[in-house]
């Protein structure tokens, strides 16, 4: 269906298609609902795996679509993430990408390179917070 769209799936988006669907809604978004919003359509493209410089509806989308109720009830883990989110969209941002990154190396889950860059992003801005301290 991604390839239908136009859609060049890379490497890691072929091993694991579930990760196009995100681009692909996107696509949608745009083409058969006429929805122009650029932060909204990058929302939507990018709530599966993140990115660098993600505006903060970005992450809030991100996190919202992580810490719905029938995630939480599997993954008891993450209501972490969701208390985190209510004071500090970065600091869950890292908090659920650290668990993810942990979760894929253990389960010998391809890691997409757009997810490690958000994470170095996030780390690279908490230290320099912390630097200013
Ligand atoms: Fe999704």
């Amino acid at each position: 269906m991604a390839l239908a769209w136009g859609l060049e799936p890379d490497a890691v988006e072929q091993a694991a298609p579930i990760l196009l669907h995100g681009r692909l809604a996107a696509s949608m978004l745009e083409r058969d609902y006429a929805l122009a919003d650029p932060e909204v359509l990058a929302a939507a493209a990018h709530h599966t795996t993140a990115r660098a410089g993600m505006s903060s509806l970005e992450k809030l989308v991100f996190l919202a679509d992580k810490t719905e109720a029938q995630k939480l009830e599997r993954r008891h883990d993450w209501r972490k993430v969701a208390d985190v989110a209510s004071s500090d969209l970065d600091a869950a941002l890292l908090l659920f990408l650290d668990i993810h990154l942990e979760d894929a190396i253990a389960r010998r889950w391809l890691i997409h390179p757009r997810t490690l860059e958000a994470r170095n992003e996030l780390l690279a801005t908490a230290r320099s917070l912390e630097t200013e301290r």
